[in-house]
């Protein structure tokens, strides 16, 4: 998809790959509708896009309220239209062991991103249908592959994204709106400081795979949408590591688990 002239709304767009996506998306002639809670950081990015002489629209929502979501796509449709492309990007969620996680964050962990990305497409879903065209992008993560110790809900949520995006694919094959998974190792951006305590919990084995920018990131969103690929994966290192996790689980799960953080039990 070419993404001259397009409407593409990007949740999470305050920080991080959204907001490198929204810079790299305007840069290409797309309008781009910056969605997340802050609205101080959306309007400096619109205001920066702005400057580059690109066009960019601020709405600041909680997207895990599905009352505030279908408010926003009223406003939305009514002042600009229906998007052609919907970015579910926006998420958040610490890695924590099942028994260190109160009930109300393992729910905060799946109302975003999974929820906020299922209210936002069944929101905007009805519109792109009329039109028959779009894109709708999901945003998972190697966590929605593999697993590792001290991660339990933020890993349960990545493969909600997962099956979600599987069970919107196929709910559209026979239509002309395209789906695009797109997931990443380490990415450097704020999510590290959004949630404490996570990056000492990456694996040993994750040094494998070279990390990433929100630039670079990004950068791999855009060559995907140019080439209407069904996923992006970036850096290549991720293909080899899933591939080799796909023909041998237990080579990856050994190493995973073994380089993974390391935990003193009650009874050990
Ligand atoms: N960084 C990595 O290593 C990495 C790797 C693979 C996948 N991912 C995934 O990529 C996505 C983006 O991550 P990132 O690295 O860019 O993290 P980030 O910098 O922390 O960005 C997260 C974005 O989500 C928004 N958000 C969170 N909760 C929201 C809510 N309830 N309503 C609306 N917006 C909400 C945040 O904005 P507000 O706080 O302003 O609402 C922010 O814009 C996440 O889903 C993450 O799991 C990240």
């Amino acid at each position: 998809m070419n993404l001259n002239h397009k409407l593409m709304l990007i949740t999470g767009a305050s920080s991080g790959i959204g907001a490198a996506t929204a810079r790299l998306a305007a840069r290409a002639g797309a309008r781009v509708i910056l969605v997340a809670r802050s609205r101080d950081k959306l309007e400096q990015l619109a205001a920066e896009i702005r400057r580059d002489g690109g066009q960019a629209h601020v709405f600041a929502a909680d997207l895990t309220d599905a009352t505030i979501v279908a408010t926003l796509e009223k406003t939305i449709s009514a002042e600009l239209g229906a998007p052609d492309v919907l970015f579910n990007n926006a998420g958040a969620g610490r890695w924590l062991y099942v028994d260190e996680t109160s009930m109300n964050e393992a729910n905060d962990m799946m109302a975003a991103p999974y929820l906020s990305a299922f209210y936002v497409t069944r929101a905007f879903l009805p519109a792109m249908m009329k039109r028959n065209s779009g894109l709708i992008i999901n945003m998972t993560s190697i966590a929605g592959y593999m697993s590792w110790p001290g991660a339990t809900a933020y890993t349960a949520a990545r493969w909600a994204m997962r099956g979600f995006h599987a069970g919107l694919r196929a709910d559209l094959h026979r239509t002309k709106i395209r789906t695009m998974l797109t997931a990443f190792a380490e990415v450097k951006s704020e999510f590290w400081q959004n949630n404490p305590g996570s990056a000492e919990r990456l694996p040993g084995a994750q040094k494998m795979i070279p990390t990433l920018t929100s630039e670079q990131a990004a950068r791999a969103i855009l060559t995907g949408i140019r080439w209407n690929a069904p996923v992006v994966f970036a850096p290549f290192m991720l293909w080899v590591i899933l591939t080799l996790n796909y023909l041998f689980p237990q080579i990856t799960e050994w190493l995973v688990f073994n380089t993974g953080h390391k935990r003193r039990w009650a009874n050990g």
